[in-house]
């Protein structure tokens, strides 16, 4: 059994108190294989801020993977964010580009998908570039067979119907796919401050988008909460912790069959025909 406790948006600066408190006591109380921190950990990316996550994060169990999020830049000041956006990012809770973790059944990596600046009205919208997906989706390929791949980015990748708001991923849905491609089975997001678990509608469908609520007081129509996600061979299970005010409880679940790893066999005759087929592409329907 592996398990990741995913937080994210944690907006220090206004972060919501009891429940960042109670988080740190759940974490300290049942320590994860990993803390996957998505992003936006700042409200406007703020020394003091910073600071603050870095004291909060610094108290809690290794091992941890971050990546940043749009409000982990200097939001009001744009000569900053155009040049060096995730300078605070990278001293406080760095490295913001190229971070990954390996250990017993389970490998993660972070992709940054958050910009300073972007030529379009709302900068603070994804972006994901294509080497980088395909650079942690080759790192995470070299995990043992059944290893649990987890990718980490701040906007989610492809948009969730019903979702509070948009997230807009420029490259989202080609960088899915290509994830999916590569077999990784988890890409976990923050962003919309809202839980959802969903298969990506591409390759075999077991590449699953897993999102966090928020433990901010900016609320978009779900409580303050984190994920605990717990993976067996045959089944990643999430759990939506949810704060009532006073303590979490689970707010809601999903349980996802896991992607079966391959026989040593299979992998041999698939790796046959796809030198007898050299030359011809897969045709992927992404529907997501
Ligand atoms: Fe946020
Ligand atoms: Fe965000």
């Amino acid at each position: 059994m592996v398990r990741i406790i995913h937080l994210s948006d944690i907006h220090f600066g206004c972060e919501n108190k009891p429940a960042v408190a109670a988080t740190r006591d759940h974490i300290l109380a049942n320590p994860p294989d990993l803390l996957a921190i998505t992003g936006d950990v700042t409200s406007i990316g703020a020394v003091a801020e910073f600071q603050a996550a870095a004291d909060w994060l610094k108290a809690l169990p290794e091992p941890q993977l971050g990546t940043p999020g749009n409000h982990d830049t200097p939001y009001a000041n744009l000569v900053a964010r155009l040049f060096w956006p995730f300078r605070r990012y990278d001293h406080y809770l760095g490295p913001a580009w190229r971070d990954g973790f390996s250990g017993p059944g389970l490998a993660a990596q972070s992709v940054n998908t958050a910009r300073g600046a972007q030529v379009r009205i709302n900068w603070s919208k994804g972006a994901i570039s294509e080497s980088d997906t395909e650079r942690v989706t080759q790192q995470l390929a070299r995990a043992p067979a059944g290893t649990l791949r987890v990718a980490l980015c701040h906007h989610p990748l492809i948009e969730i119907t019903g979702g509070p708001m948009t997230a807009r991923v420029r490259g989202g849905r080609h960088c899915a796919s290509i994830l999916a491609t590569g077999e990784v089975d988890l890409v976990l997001s923050g962003h919309i401050h809202t839980p959802f678990a969903l298969a990506l509608r591409c390759h075999d469908e077991r590449t699953y988008a897993i999102g966090a609520a928020t433990l901010s007081l900016r609320e978009r129509g779900a409580p303050p909460g984190f994920n605990v996600i717990e993976a067996d061979d045959q089944t990643v299970t999430v759990t939506a912790q949810g704060w009532t005010g006073s303590h979490f409880e689970p707010f809601r679940t999903w349980s996802l069959p896991r992607r079966q790893a391959a026989p040593p066999s299979a992998v041999a005759e698939a790796e046959g025909i796809a030198r007898a087929a050299s030359g011809v592409s897969d045709s992927l329907t992404n529907g997501a």
